[in-house]
């Protein structure tokens, strides 16, 4: 089997109603990045860093995959396939895709303030558990949402290099290849894989590499992809 990557970003989720952080009206745009997405934000007010989380998870209840989730999922059957995402919403494993890595982190796990990496500080919450403050981890520590924030180190960047580097097939779906180490992910691609990227107003595509743009939404650009990568 060929092995197709995916590196997936906010715009596959827009679709089922989880807003993106750089178009306008994201989440960029009502809420300082500094103060709930960084490691700084998080010490200087722990408080609201994790109701902000609290209110993302909450979200997950009324959101659901959308076509391009299923699609991705879909392509399992006739591909070795890997989900590199950088959403921290569960609407890939909710598809059906059962190979993923997520980057930044993800909603429905919480972890330590001192150790965030060990594994055995990691919990799995309900999709309507809030993390409250006072709450601890294993170790004591104040119990955080298993995010990776801005300012701190992006643990599964190397597997998902892996990924790539041994990809037949990159396809990329709605990011603004904005944040690295994500954004970087594409130059491990192989020099003669095929890559792929579907984005309604697709940017900082890079040059050096021969990209097949589909300048569409997620569904419509996976339905596209799905018809032309399973045609016998
Ligand atoms: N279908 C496909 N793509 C879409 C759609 C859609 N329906 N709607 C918007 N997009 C595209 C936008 O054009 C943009 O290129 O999705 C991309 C969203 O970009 P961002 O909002 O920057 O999201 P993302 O690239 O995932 O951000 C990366 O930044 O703040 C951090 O940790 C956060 O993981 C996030 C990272």
């Amino acid at each position: 089997m060929k092995k197709l990557v995916f590196l997936t970003g906010a715009g596959i989720s827009a679709e089922s109603g989880i807003t993106t952080f750089r178009d306008s009206g994201g989440l960029w745009e009502q809420y300082r990045v500094e103060d709930v997405a960084s490691i700084q934000g998080y010490y200087r007010d722990p408080e609201l860093v994790i109701n902000f989380y609290n209110e993302r998870r909450r979200q997950l209840k009324e959101v659901q995959p959308n076509d391009a989730h299923r699609l991705v999922a879909a392509l399992e059957k006739y591909y070795d396939c890997c989900v590199v995402t950088q959403n921290v919403d569960n609407l890939h494993e909710r598809a059906g895709s059962t190979h993923i890595i997520h980057l930044h982190g993800e909603l429905t796990k919480a972890t330590s303030t001192s150790n965030p990496n060990d594994p055995r500080q990691i919990v799995t919450l309900k999709d309507d558990q809030d993390i409250q403050m006072g709450e601890k981890a294993a170790d004591g520590s104040q119990l955080r949402p298993f995010i990776v924030w801005f300012g701190e180190a992006v643990p599964m960047i190397e597997p998902a290099a892996e990924e790539v580097s041994k990809a037949d097939i990159v396809v990329v779906i709605g990011t603004s290849l904005n944040v690295y180490p994500a954004a970087g992910l594409l130059s491990y691609a192989q020099q003669d894989a095929e890559i792929y990227l579907i984005d309604p107003s697709p940017n900082n595509v890079p040059g050096y590499l021969p990209v097949h743009i589909i300048a569409k939404k997620a569904t419509e650009g996976m339905k596209e992809l799905y018809q032309q990568l399973t045609r016998s």
